[in-house]
């Protein structure tokens, strides 16, 4: 039998995909010791794990170096990979959305031209040109988002809010909605053909948790 390979996004993501892995019997106790180690084995149930940067999941996962990523659904869209996205996992859940000073609602109705300061581009792009046929202008940032409007980089701001404590601290305001997020199972495409029965079994023991 081959490994199957996970790749899990660092962080919060990380820590309630194992947990939810235990809960239907696939575990790695490797992974919860500290250590520097990248990879980690489950050599009874033939499967790797290994922790990446979020951005990268989805072209580990694209490239078969991973069969099986977690990761939050705005990395899928920003990274825009050819895999397939088999189960929204119900944890994570958060909102991508436009945020500013209050004043800039009238601005950003009026469709003005206005710069947007952003981790995510695309989604960005996607939303202003696609959606709202509107001009604006994207300035790709990478972290402490919040920040640009305040010192007067951008008039509005694409982002997650998930409690809202960060806009609300910073005296900003959610202007617009663009969708909701979660973590999400993505699976290589070459792998899902391959390991299909191995898989399934993996998308229905997480299925069957959620109900
Ligand atoms: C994220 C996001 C917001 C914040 C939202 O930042 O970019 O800044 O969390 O959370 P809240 O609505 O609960 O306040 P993250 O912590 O990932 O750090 P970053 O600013 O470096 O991207």
């Amino acid at each position: 039998m081959r490994y199957l390979t996970f790749a899990l996004a660092k962080g919060r993501l990380a820590k309630t995909s194992l947990e939810l892995f235990e809960k239907i019997g696939i575990s790695c106790d490797e992974i919860k010791s500290d250590t520097r180690k990248l990879i980690f084995v489950n050599e009874e149930l033939k499967l790797k794990f290994f922790l990446a940067k979020a951005s990268d999941v989805p072209t580990y996962v694209e490239y078969g170096a991973a069969d099986i990523g977690i990761v939050g659904k705005d990395t899928i869209l920003e990274e825009k990979k050819n895999l397939y996205e088999v189960l929204d996992l119900g944890f994570g859940k958060c909102r991508m959305i436009v945020a500013g000073q209050d004043k800039m609602k009238d601005i950003i109705d009026e469709g003005s031209s206005i710069r947007v300061a952003t981790k995510y581009p695309n989604i960005a792009k996607d939303y202003f040109y696609n959606k709202k046929n509107q001009k604006v202008e994207i300035i790709k940032l990478n972290g402490s988002i919040e920040l640009a409007p305040l010192v007067g980089l951008s008039e509005v701001i694409v982002d997650i809010v998930e409690t809202g404590t960060t806009l609300k601290d910073n005296g900003l305001v959610i202007l617009e909605e663009i969708c909701p997020l979660s973590a999400r199972m993505v699976v290589n495409r070459v792998s899902m053909k391959m390991e299909i029965d191995r898989i399934s079994n993996i998308i229905k023991g997480l299925r069957e948790l959620q109900l």
